[in-house]
């Protein structure tokens, strides 16, 4: 059986998978925090937004998403530390892979594909990750990511989880 894991643009008929995906990562790892109750909703896409997934085996095994209109504290925090710029800027979020298939490459494979799609389109990447996804924050670092900031993400009643948010050094 070949350990090759191919990437390509999310389909419709992607979403039911993503979605069982989704819901398997957030009990094993807690991701989201706040939860996955409407997993297809979690993961909807507005006009701008593009999405790919990660193949293994035939097989839907990872996500990751790029948005522009996102009110991310990322962007915001960009957006005030460059106001004399005016440089588009997009959000890579929705990023997971299938337990069975992790450390194959497959969140790599999927981070470089979006990063270049933003790239093409001349937009300022930026993300943001909780402190407790330190396999996510390797793996953005190994990619030229820089810290721009700490965050607060707050969720549910009242509940609150430290973050950092990254932006891709260009
Ligand atoms: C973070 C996450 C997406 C990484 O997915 P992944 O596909 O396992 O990541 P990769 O395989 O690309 O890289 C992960 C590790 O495997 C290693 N690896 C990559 N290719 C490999 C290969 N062919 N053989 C062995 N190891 C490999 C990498 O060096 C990396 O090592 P590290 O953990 O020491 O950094 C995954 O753990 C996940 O879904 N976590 C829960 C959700 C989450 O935290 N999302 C991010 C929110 S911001």
């Amino acid at each position: 059986m070949s350990d090759k894991v191919e990437i390509r643009p999310r389909e419709e008929q992607d979403l039911d998978a993503c979605a069982r995906l989704l819901v398997e990562v957030h009990e094993r790892d807690g991701y989201p925090v706040e939860g996955v109750a409407d997993p297809r909703k979690w993961l909807e896409l507005d006009g701008s937004g593009r999405a790919w997934v990660a193949l293994a085996e035939g097989a839907v095994a990872g996500h990751v998403s790029l948005t522009r209109t996102s009110s991310d504290d990322a962007v915001k925090l960009w957006k005030a530390q460059n106001s004399d710029r005016q440089r588009p800027v997009a959000s890579v979020g929705r990023l997971f892979v299938s337990p069975a298939v992790r450390g194959r490459g497959a969140a790599l494979a999927l981070m470089r594909r979006a990063m270049e799609f933003g790239r093409e389109q001349g937009w300022q990447l930026v993300l943001d990750v909780m402190e407790k996804d330190q396999a996510a924050m390797r793996l953005y670092e190994r990619l030229g990511w820089v810290c721009i900031g700490t965050i607060v993400h707050r969720f549910g009643e009242g509940q609150e989880i430290p973050g950092r948010a990254y932006a891709l050094s260009c």
